[in-house]
């Protein structure tokens, strides 16, 4: 099958415009289920991965490290297969007991990148990005870090995650200023149900032509329409170890609910999945360079995968800002 393409942002670099994620695997997802996921994304014509350190989702020290295991088992089981894919980690998050052992702070970025390698069985990552922004390190520190293994070769380009529209406006300007390698690339919170990043993070990005990879395109998979009101389902991203609490907290409330009933509806009427709507809404961003797919099993795929090749009419589409303008700058602003 082939996937439409599109530059990231303003580099050379060109990739697939979905992506796939690999948080599920080595906790909610075992190996072979996870290189299945692998197998269909490909074969759907994605060749833009992405993945973190401290993955797997919803596990702690013990399993960190995993899901990049994982993925390099995958890549390397094929002959050739590491250069077909565009392969993307972040760092950031803890890795292990030591005080130094998270953050940006120069030492633990030099330390995660080449564990991180290791894991992932390459000698280079395409995409190497921040996981969260550190405040309590400086930032010149962090970029210089970056700007070494960029230099390296062991990072083709750099990105972001998780950062204020005003942290990276002065990030960007720094690395400017001071001849370093800059960032490319932002992987914001992004669906109908979360739409924050409208109003400043978007517009920095297109003006400095950064790209976007969005992740929670679903909403954790509040956005399939499966979920019903009460007690989540066992088994799925809203029961998951550790980041239950967290995914519960951001989605599991009446609001959503309500508002994914009549999203349903309007999927209906349009005779599509809401599943598939909703990853075509997030794509239909012109902001957008690919939306990151999430699975814990490989035929959640086909609907979501589904969305690169369904037309969005932009009557619909307009029809879906509004159901949903609520979640873009909260309710006093239309
Ligand atoms: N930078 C960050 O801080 C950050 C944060 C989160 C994610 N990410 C990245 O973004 C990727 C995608 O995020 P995400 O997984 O949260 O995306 P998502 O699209 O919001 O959620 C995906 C989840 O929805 C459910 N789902 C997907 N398709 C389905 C289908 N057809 N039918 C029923 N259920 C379906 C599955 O969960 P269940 O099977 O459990 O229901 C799946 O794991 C991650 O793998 C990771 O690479 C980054």
């Amino acid at each position: 099958m082939t996937l439409a393409t599109t530059r990231l942002g303003r580099t050379g670099l060109t990739v697939s415009r979905l992506a796939l994620g690999t948080m599920t695997f080595g906790l909610q997802t075992e190996e072979p289920v996870a290189h299945q996921i692998l197998d269909k994304a490909a074969e759907g014509g994605i060749n833009f991965l992405d993945t973190a350190d401290v993955y797997p989702l919803g596990g702690g020290l013990e399993t960190a490290g995993a899901t990049e295991e994982i993925l390099g088992r995958w890549l390397r089981a094929a002959p050739g297969r590491r250069a077909g894919f565009i392969v993307a980690t972040k760092a950031f998050g803890r890795m292990g007991p030591h005080p130094w052992d998270q953050g940006s702070s120069r030492k633990h970025l030099l330390d995660a990148i080449d564990a991180s390698l290791k894991r992932l069985q390459t000698d280079y990552v395409d995409l190497y990005q921040l996981h969260g922004d550190d405040a309590s390190t400086p930032l010149d520190e962090t970029l210089e870090a970056l700007n070494t293994i960029v230099r390296s070769g062991r990072a083709r380009y750099v990105g972001v995650s998780n950062f204020l529209a005003y942290r990276l406006a002065r990030a960007l300007g720094r690395a400017e200023l001071r001849g370093l390698t800059t960032f490319v690339s932002v992987q914001p919170r992004y669906s109908l149900l979360f739409r924050e990043i409208e109003r400043e993070l978007l517009p920095l990005a297109q003006e400095e032509g950064l790209g976007v990879i969005p992740y929670n395109p679903l909403a954790g998979g509040l956005l399939t329409g499966k979920h019903r009101r009460g007690a989540p389902t066992e088994g799925t991203r809203f029961t998951l170890g550790n980041a239950a609490e967290r995914y519960q907290e951001r989605y599991w409330a009446d609001r959503y609910f309500d508002t994914v009933d009549q999203l349903q509806a309007l999927a209906q009427e349009a005779g599509v999945s809401l599943t598939t709507l909703s990853v075509a809404w997030v794509l239909a961003n012109p902001a957008v360079t690919a939306p990151l797919l999430g699975a814990s099993r490989p035929e959640q795929l086909t609907d979501t995968l589904a969305a690169a090749d369904y037309a969005l009419d932009a009557g619909l589409k307009q029809r879906l800002d509004d159901l949903t303008h609520v979640y873009r700058w909260g309710d006093s602003v239309r």
